[in-house]
C-alpha cells in the first residue's frame, strides 16, 4: 500500500508523568516537569514538519480532583509555560486556542491563556489547541447551548443544526478532524477527549510514558499513520 501523507490533526494525550515520577523516585510535580519539556519538542517538530492543527490535553475538568499539591503544581506549570514559552510560539507563527473552560481558571492562568489567544490570533501556522479545564461532553453540551440559543432567536432553524455546524460551535471550529490520535503509556481510552473530532481518527497507542516520548517515537506513530487503511466506513478495493 502506498503512504499517505501525513496526518493534518494530531490529538495527544499525555499520559504517564506520574508513573514516570514514581520509577525515577521523585515527586509528581517533577514528573509533569519533564512532560512540559516533551511538550515543548513535540510542539516544535509539529510546526517544522507542517502538522495543520495539534491538539494536546493538558487538563481535564476532572483532573480538579487531584491533590491540591499536584493541581498547584500544574497551574504553576501552566501559568510559566504560557509567560516564558509565548514569544517563541508567536515567532514560529503558532496560532493558540485553548480548548475548555477558561471561565473556570484561577484568574492569573485565565489572564495568561486569554494573552496567549490574543497576541497569537492572526498567525497561520501550525494551530496549537491545549485542552485545560477541558471535557468531551461539556463541550458538546456548549455547543448544543449555542445552537439552541441561535434557534430561540430565530436565527436558525432546527431543521438547520448539520454536522457541519454542529462542528463550528465546537472550540476546535474552522479546523480539520482529528485524524491521529496518540496516547503515551499503554492506557488505552479516550478520556473525554475531542469525542466529536475523533469520530474517523486512527489510534496509536504507544508504551512509552510521556516524558520519554521522544521525537523518533513521534514519527514511528506518524508513519504507522501513513500506513493506515483508512476508509471512513466505505471500502477501498
Ligand atoms: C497525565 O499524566 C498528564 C497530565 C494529567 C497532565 C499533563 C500536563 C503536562 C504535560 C504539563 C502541563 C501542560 C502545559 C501546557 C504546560 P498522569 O499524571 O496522569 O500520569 P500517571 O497516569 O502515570 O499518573
Amino acid at each position: 500500500m502506498s503512504e499517505r501523507p501525513l496526518p493534518r490533526h494530531v490529538a495527544i494525550i499525555m499520559d504517564g508523568n506520574g508513573r514516570w515520577a514514581k520509577r525515577h523516585k521523585l515527586q509528581v510535580a517533577l514528573g509533569h516537569r519533564k512532560g512540559v519539556e516533551t511538550l515543548r519538542a513535540i510542539i516544535r517538530e509539529s510546526s517544522d514538519i507542517g502538522i495543520e492543527s495539534l491538539s494536546l490535553y493538558a487538563f481535564s475538568t476532572e483532573n480538579w480532583r487531584r491533590s491540591p499539591e499536584e493541581v498547584a503544581a500544574l497551574m504553576g506549570l501552566l501559568l510559566e509555560y504560557f509567560t516564558s514559552e509565548i514569544d517563541e510560539l508567536d515567532e514560529k507563527n503558532v496560532r493558540i486556542r485553548i480548548l475548555g473552560d477558561k471561565d473556570g481558571m484561577p484568574d492569573k492562568q485565565r489572564a495568561a491563556l486569554i494573552n496567549a489567544e490574543e497576541r497569537t490570533k492572526t498567525n497561520t501556522g501550525l494551530n496549537l489547541n491545549i485542552a485545560i479545564n477541558y471535557g468531551g461532553r461539556a463541550e458538546l453540551v456548549r455547543a448544543a447551548q449555542r445552537l439552541a440559543e441561535k434557534a430561540a432567536k430565530g436565527e436558525i432553524r432546527p431543521g438547520d443544526i448539520t454536522e457541519s455546524t454542529l462542528a463550528d460551535e465546537l472550540y476546535t471550529a474552522g479546523q480539520p478532524d482529528v485524524d491521529l490520535l496518540i496516547r503515551t503509556s499503554g492506557e488505552m481510552r479516550l478520556s473525554n477527549f475531542l469525542l466529536y473530532q475523533c469520530a474517523y481518527a486512527e489510534f496509536e497507542f504507544p508504551a512509552v510514558l510521556w516524558p520519554d516520548f521522544d521525537l523518533a517515537a513521534y514519527h514511528e506513530a506518524l508513519d504507522a499513520f501513513r500506513h493506515r487503511d483508512r476508509r471512513f466506513g466505505g471500502r477501498n478495493s
